[in-house]
């Protein structure tokens, strides 16, 4: 090549050569790979899809109710501050308890859950002997929604951890003192169940997150509350994220405490309640002020409380001990 550089003859060699160094090997031939696109994956799972808050976090809508889980916030601030809130104020109250049983009830799509998971792992503690026993048991009669959160892990932040895949797998995971069972079916025949009460302690802490009134009924009336206060530790305290009187009063008439919970996003307060009454909460406590709210919601709302008076519910309310306190 360098001679015919030298005597002038390169492009007389370059078009001799070209369509030779070109040529494809007849025994080897190269071979391109062909890019496979990824397959979409599914935004939509039997009765869930996924839907974008205002923020444009993702959430899980379910398509039969209309209803979104955590639909009003961050989904992880709200499970945080309004779930995991109470185990983290409990601990604080009762240092010395060694082992704590906690009701997800509706696991959904993990956020509360895997709240409490995440609180655990990065407590200070976790991991030594001082941590207690947590018995996390987590209810659900439909696994799409979570089935269908464990595609999109790029969506979902809270989904990027090993124990939601084994509790899919086997309705199990555990780690350190933490041990995770989900119970799959209908909550109500699941407690009911005589080997469920046999097998499990009762509950000190319920993160109560059945969809609303209008889709799940039978969670919120006195019958429900009273089912789970004969079921709970005498320590047992529960959150929900709503705030009706009307579930108030299904919560009072069914024995419980009842308290303003804490803020979560637009909405300036949720509802908590406890077994025996927690002094750190007496500020929070329903008071007068909300038995003046039921007279005046009795006059607005007629029709709602002819079954409560029918059964002396009105009586038995106005005579709960927390409005003597
Ligand atoms: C508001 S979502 C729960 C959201 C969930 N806690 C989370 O953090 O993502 C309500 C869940 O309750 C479940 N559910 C409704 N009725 C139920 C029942 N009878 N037994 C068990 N789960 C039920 C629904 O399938 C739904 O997944």
């Amino acid at each position: 090549m360098r001679e015919a550089i030298l005597e002038g003859k390169f492009m007389e060699l370059y078009s001799d050569l070209q369509p030779r160094l070109v040529q494809e090997d007849p025994e080897f031939p190269s071979v391109h790979p062909v890019r496979k696109r990824r397959p979409e994956r599914a935004h939509e799972l039997g009765s869930f899809e996924l839907t974008q808050n205002p923020a444009g976090q993702y959430l899980i809508k379910c398509k039969d109710s209309g209803e979104t889980m955590h639909s009003v916030n961050n989904p992880n601030k709200e499970a945080d501050e309004l779930y995991t809130s109470l185990f983290r104020e409990a601990l604080v109250r009762n240092p010395e308890k060694k082992t704590w049983t906690i009701w997800d009830v509706g696991l959904g799509a993990g956020h509360n859950a895997m709240s409490l998971l995440h609180f655990c792992q990065s407590h200070p503690n976790w991991g030594d002997e001082s941590f207690p026993k947590i018995n996390l048991i987590s209810f659900e009669k439909d696994l799409d929604a979570i089935r269908l959160v464990l595609m999109h892990p790029g969506y979902f932040p809270h989904i990027r951890h090993a124990a939601p895949h084994s509790i899919l797998e086997s309705k199990h995971f555990a780690a350190g003192s933490l041990e995770w069972n989900l119970y799959e079916g209908d909550f109500w025949s699941i407690v009911s169940d005589q080997r469920f009460s046999e097998n499990s302690s009762k509950p000190d802490i319920i993160f109560w997150d059945p969809f609303s009134s209008e889709t799940n009924q039978n969670f919120w009336n006195e019958e429900a509350f009273a089912k789970i206060y004969s079921m709970a530790s005498s320590e047992c305290s529960l959150s929900t994220y709503s705030t009706s009187t009307w579930q108030r009063i299904q919560l009072l008439l069914a024995g419980w405490n009842v308290y303003e919970g804490p803020s979560s996003g637009p909405k300036n307060s949720t509802t908590r309640a406890s077994i025996t009454p927690i002094q750190q909460w007496q500020t929070q406590l329903l008071k007068q002020d909300f038995l003046k709210k039921v007279e005046r919601s009795q006059q607005d709302n007629p029709r709602f409380f002819e079954q409560i008076k029918a059964e002396n519910g009105l009586d038995r309310l106005f005579k709960h001990p927390q409005f003597s306190l």
